[in-house]
């Protein structure tokens, strides 16, 4: 299983924040927004992913992440040139996803909430399926919307409907056969000229290949891409690391949990990193072995 994690775009609802640097670049509270999407492809068990970025964002992206052994993972980059929709990581990743399923997530998508990783690890495991999961939310029209019928299955999905016909957003994170790359190669640009990752949904869910998995509240689904959405998120993420004494999304501790590095690889890491409260947690972990897999 591998994952891509796309941090591309001009990120023009943050101007002039994003002016001259990756939205996936900013902080959401102590760390950067990119922490939070790959920490969310860790949990699932991914080591394997590729960050598509911007030509002028690439070398900032590889300073900070570097080739991944830091953390026992693998990163590969690759660069798309112009924004061309959400879709597009499977014709800029296609090499990368050969015959492997694929987890796509957005790099401005936070999950937060205990439970979302095993229910990622299950989807990983079925080949019969694309999943996809969707988030009860006050303002569908800003999403792909889908519509289920009594028994719970999906029966439609539009995307940015002005009339939605549920509350029910598709989520930033999508779990793909290999053969997704041949649905968006026969993909056409929609009328916002995107290939649309709604349409990609579309043809799973005609072919009956569609399981969406609905996200109850035990789980918050926030995206950071415009100034308040920013904020709401980095205040979050604040009130329970200071309420639980943990941070959120650290790659290093999902790491250390899933086995992937030992406690004198953490160590090493919180010495390099300055005199932050990022590298007093990460020398903790160290002293105290940091949080069991199954409550990260
Ligand atoms: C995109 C997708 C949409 C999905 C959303 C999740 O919207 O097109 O289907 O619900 O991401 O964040 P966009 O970021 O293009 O507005």
């Amino acid at each position: 299983m591998k994952g891509i994690v796309l941090a591309g775009g001009a990120g023009t609802r943050l101007w002039p924040a994003t002016r001259a640097l990756s939205k996936q670049l900013l902080p959401v509270y102590d760390k950067p927004m990119i922490y939070y999407p790959i920490s969310t492809l860790m949990s699932g068990g991914i080591r394997e992913m590729l960050i598509i970025t911007t030509p002028r964002d690439l070398c900032l992206f590889q300073d900070l992440l570097g080739d991944g052994a830091a953390w026992g993972v693998s990163f590969e980059y690759a660069v798309q040139d112009q924004p061309r929709g959400i879709a597009d990581a499977f014709r800029v990743g296609e090499k990368f996803v050969s015959a492997e399923r694929t987890a796509l997530v957005l790099g401005d998508n936070l999950f937060l909430g205990q439970g979302l990783a095993g229910r990622i690890r299950a989807a990983t495991a079925s080949v019969e399926h694309a999943t996809v999961f969707a988030y009860r939310v006050s303002d569908p029209q800003r999403y792909g919307v889908i519509e289920f019928d009594d028994s719970g299955a999906a029966v439609s999905i539009e995307e940015k409907p002005i009339a939605p016909k549920s509350d029910w957003a598709v989520t930033g994170l999508y779990i793909y056969r290999s053969d997704v790359v041949d649905i968006v190669a026969g993909l056409q640009p929609s009328e916002r000229n995107e290939l649309e990752i709604t349409a990609v949904n579309q043809v799973y869910l005609d072919r009956s290949q569609l399981q969406v998995e609905r996200l109850g509240r035990g789980v918050a689904w926030l995206d950071a891409g415009t100034h308040d959405s920013l904020l709401e998120a980095a205040d979050l993420v604040q009130a329970v690391e200071h309420r639980q004494g943990v941070k959120l999304a650290c790659p290093e501790e999902m790491a250390l949990a899933w086995g992937w590095i030992d406690l004198e690889q953490v160590a090493r890491l919180g010495r390099n990193m300055g005199g932050s409260t990022y590298a007093q947690y990460l020398s903790k972990i160290a002293r105290t072995g940091g949080t069991p897999l199954e409550l990260l």
